[in-house]
């Protein structure tokens, strides 16, 4: 274990009153001494600003908004990377991208994944006794022991990518429309001569297509039935169990049974957002039924709002990054501006987490490994070092203190993918690269190195709008301290384990259930 990691545990120790074994503080709804369960939810693309708990304008998320009044909602917490596979790497492995390789985004026929060595956390919870179990969007890599099945979890269910990352038969919206399948028996011949596009969208059970292209109008559902039978299942097994949702939505709305009296205003994306909703109260539901008391369900986005699918696309409150948009370019998914990383999160333990309580500690997705593994009784690999910290003493409401240091990487819309371009210290931001991804008027705007960077304080101003004066005294007083952790964090990470993800590409590890059909349908639809 680094000494970076040691060190946060130290701090994570300090706001606990002093270092003591988890297992004393751990659980305390639970009198039979059986280890917790975990359901973790992380929704795509979701906007800080489409939960209507965080932003009243919002009216379309009852069931979150209920699970916020009867657990605790973050308004100051961070998706550890600004897209989709890098996000989620760094969720199951509580390791930044440089650390973990993962730093961009994994496409249809990539040869790789999150690399093999990167410990999930679903294997250390399987190690300590957990039935573990996924469904939704995987995105770490489909190609042989890249996939689920063979990452710690027992049960897969889902589409191993985005559900625009190939043709349906029901393509609905998106910007541009993502075309429907074509028809027929002629044979593909040659899988390589096709965009991804033209290939179906598979659905997986387990280590099976058992639907190619996936009928999106009947997913949400059978998410919704497939997680509900895990939890049934595994918690008549007598063991405790472990579910990490990913949830397809929001994204951009893409089924075309959305019937809506305005389709290109807001509409399909508010029947989204409350299809998506239901399908988390369906799982709390079962929850709530069927081991209340004993489960941690903790809600999260992946990243902010992918602004260029312009009505499409969700909210980002009031954190517009308005510097950013005022030279042109998004400040929402992809930049490391407030509307890219800071994400609705909720957490909902009924007896242990206190109820209608909200939270503006410093946390991140980073958190969940670490706060998992110690709630689990569960042990770290010891030879790496980790980002996040063990923040079960917030969530049990004895501590407000969260981190001091978030870095947050690049994530496509400037500069290196995954280099820790700005740094957020208390309640200040400190931008080396800026840059905007890619808007709704098809502008992605410029990209700036600052040397110094541009400081902006959040409490002051949420919006990004005004950096502070390069002159003036706060902005003296806090650069040497951003200098100084940014420093800090670079040795760490080269004196690491750092492990390289495969990003090379080859059309032979296109998912297809019969390669012999156009589009590689299954047969049988
Ligand atoms: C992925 O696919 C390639 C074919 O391009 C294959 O050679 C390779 O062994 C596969 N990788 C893994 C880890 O299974
Ligand atoms: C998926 O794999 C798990 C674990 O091996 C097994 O229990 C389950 O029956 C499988 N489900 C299906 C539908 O194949
Ligand atoms: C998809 O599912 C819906 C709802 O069950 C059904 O009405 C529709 O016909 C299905 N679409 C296709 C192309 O199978
Ligand atoms: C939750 O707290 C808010 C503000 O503190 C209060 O207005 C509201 O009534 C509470 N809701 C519930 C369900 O207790
Ligand atoms: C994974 O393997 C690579 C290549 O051998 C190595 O450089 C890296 O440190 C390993 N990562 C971990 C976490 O062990």
């Amino acid at each position: 274990m680094g000494w970076l990691f040691l060190k946060v545990l130290f701090m994570g120790a300090t706001f606990l009153g002093g270092l003591y074994p988890l297992v004393d503080f751990c659980c305390s709804g639970d009198t039979r001494g059986q280890k917790p369960n975990f359901v973790i939810i992380l929704a795509d693309d979701m906007g800080w600003g489409d939960l209507g708990a965080n932003w009243a304008e919002t009216k379309d998320t009852a069931n979150l908004d209920e699970m916020a009044a009867e657990g605790m909602r973050f308004v100051d917490f961070h998706a550890a990377a600004s897209t989709c596979s890098p996000s989620r790497a760094s969720l199951l492995t509580g390791r930044l991208g440089l650390r973990n390789g993962v730093t961009h985004n994994f496409g249809v026929t990539s040869v790789g994944g999150l690399p093999l060595n990167e410990t999930t956390l679903a294997e250390v919870l399987r190690q300590a006794g957990y039935v573990t179990g996924m469904i939704g969007k995987w995105h770490l890599g489909h190609n042989g022991s890249y996939h689920p099945n063979f990452r710690g979890f027992d049960y897969y269910f889902g589409i191993p990518y985005s559900h625009d990352m190939g043709c349906t038969d029901t393509p609905g919206y998106n910007h541009p429309p993502c075309p429907a399948c074509p028809r027929g028996d002629t044979p593909s011949r040659n899988l390589k001569r096709h965009c991804y596009t033209d290939v179906a969208l598979p659905l997986y059970e387990n280590l099976s297509i058992v639907e190619q292209p996936v009928n999106l109008t009947r997913l949400a559902q059978k998410y919704a039935e497939k997680a509900t039978q895990f939890i049934h299942r595994a918690s008549a097994s007598g063991r405790p169990f472990f579910l990490y949702v990913g949830l397809a939505h929001m994204h951009v709305p893409l089924s075309g049974t959305w019937h809506c009296a305005d389709p290109r205003g807001r509409g399909p994306y508010r029947a989204g957002l409350r299809e998506m909703d239901s399908l988390v109260g369906q799982i709390k539901d079962k929850v709530d039924h069927t081991a209340r008391e004993n489960t941690l369900i903790w809600f999260a986005g992946d990243n902010g709002p992918w602004a260029q699918k312009c009505e499409l696309a969700g909210s980002v409150g009031p954190f517009t990054g308005s510097w950013q948009t005022r030279q042109g370019g998004s400040a929402a998914k992809q930049t490391t501006w407030e509307g890219g990383h800071r994400v609705p999160a909720l957490a909902y333990w009924p007896g242990t987490v206190p109820l209608n309580v909200t939270s503006t500690a410093l946390l991140s997705v980073l958190d969940l490994f670490p706060t998992v593994v110690a709630l689990a009784g569960a042990s770290f690999p010891r030879d790496r070092h980790f980002d996040g910290l063990d923040v079960s003493a917030v969530l049990f409401g004895r501590s407000q203190t969260g981190h001091r240091v978030l870095f947050h990487p690049n994530s496509g819309a400037a500069g290196e993918y995954g280099a820790l371009q700005t740094v957020r210290l208390g309640r200040h931001k400190a931008f080396y690269i800026t840059g905007g991804a890619q808007a709704c008027d098809g502008k992605v705007g410029p990209a700036w190195r600052h040397e110094p960077p541009l400081i902006f304080n959040l409490e002051e101003d949420a919006a990004e709008a005004e950096p502070l004066g390069g002159g003036g005294a706060e902005y003296q007083r806090v650069l040497p301290k951003v200098r100084e952790v940014l420093a800090e964090v670079l040795l760490d990470i080269a004196a690491d384990k750092t492990s390289r993800a495969d990003y090379t590409q080859d059309p032979l590890v296109t998912p297809c259930c019969d390669p012999h059909q156009r589009a590689c349908r299954c047969p049988a639809t």
